[in-house]
């Protein structure tokens, strides 16, 4: 299946004080990864929905919300309302079943994803997963930017890419966690199709110049 790679930059390695700004300086990414933390589901405390429509207002490209909060059936409605491209929510956070937070979401006009944190099994969610478009394997532990990529996720993203290329399952694999120029090609490769990064596209002296690095990257070790 031709698919080209789409890269989100993550906005949690911006400059919290100039976000209209440092969504312009991603203007040619695919995807604004937006990462919502509540201090309960990860011990880290970022935004929520009001800072996201702010964003949303000025942003170039659609964004892309990974909400790391408890209670997602409750909150993650809003952020489709409020006109994300697409909001995650993580599997361990569910406490019904996920598919009503997919149809949730669909329903208020946004993609629906699911996220798995690196120590969870695809294998216990491969009945829910039909009712989502994006698959988010977690390749650091929720919490913080800056981590280094854990390998050992990777033959998750390859399972999920199986799954998909023989047709049990239609959803986008989106890697988030330490993807950067030394690790974006195993993702890649594994089978990935959206990849966020937030310290390797914010820390960079030029933003543009390492997204297309990262894209090219991408799309070259998915070609081998
Ligand atoms: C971590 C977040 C990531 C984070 C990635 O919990 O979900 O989106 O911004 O940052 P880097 O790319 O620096 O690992
Ligand atoms: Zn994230």
């Amino acid at each position: 299946m031709p698919r080209s790679p789409l890269i989100a930059p993550s906005l949690l390695s911006a400059d919290f004080a100039r976000l209209a700004e440092e969504a312009q300086r991603v203007a040619d990414a695919d995807w604004l990864h937006f990462d919502v933390m509540d201090a309960h589901f990860v011990p880290n405390l970022t935004f929520g929905l009001p800072v996201m429509q702010a964003v949303q207002a000025v942003s170039p490209v659609p964004l892309d919300c990974h909400l790391m909060i408890e209670g997602p059936e409750r909150w993650a409605p809003g952020y489709a309302e409020a006109g994300a491209r697409n909001v995650t929510v993580h599997a361990e956070a569910c406490t019904g079943d996920p598919r009503a937070v997919a149809r949730d979401l669909r329903a208020a006009g946004s993609l629906a994803g699911l996220a798995l944190k690196p120590s969870t099994p695809l294998e216990e969610y491969l009945d829910v997963l039909p009712a989502f478009d994006t698959l988010l394997v977690m390749t650091v532990e929720p919490g913080f930017g800056g981590q280094r990529f854990i390998a050992e996720t990777l033959p998750k993203v390859r399972r999920a890419r199986e799954l998909v290329d023989t047709g049990h399952l239609t959803l986008l694999v989106e890697v988030d966690g330490g993807i950067n120029a030394d690790t974006i090609e195993q993702a890649a490769a594994a089978g990935a199709d959206v990849f966020v990064a937030g310290s390797a596209v914010y820390g960079a002296d030029d933003p543009a110049r390492a997204i297309a690095g990262l894209r090219a990257q991408a799309a070259a070790a998915r070609q081998r």
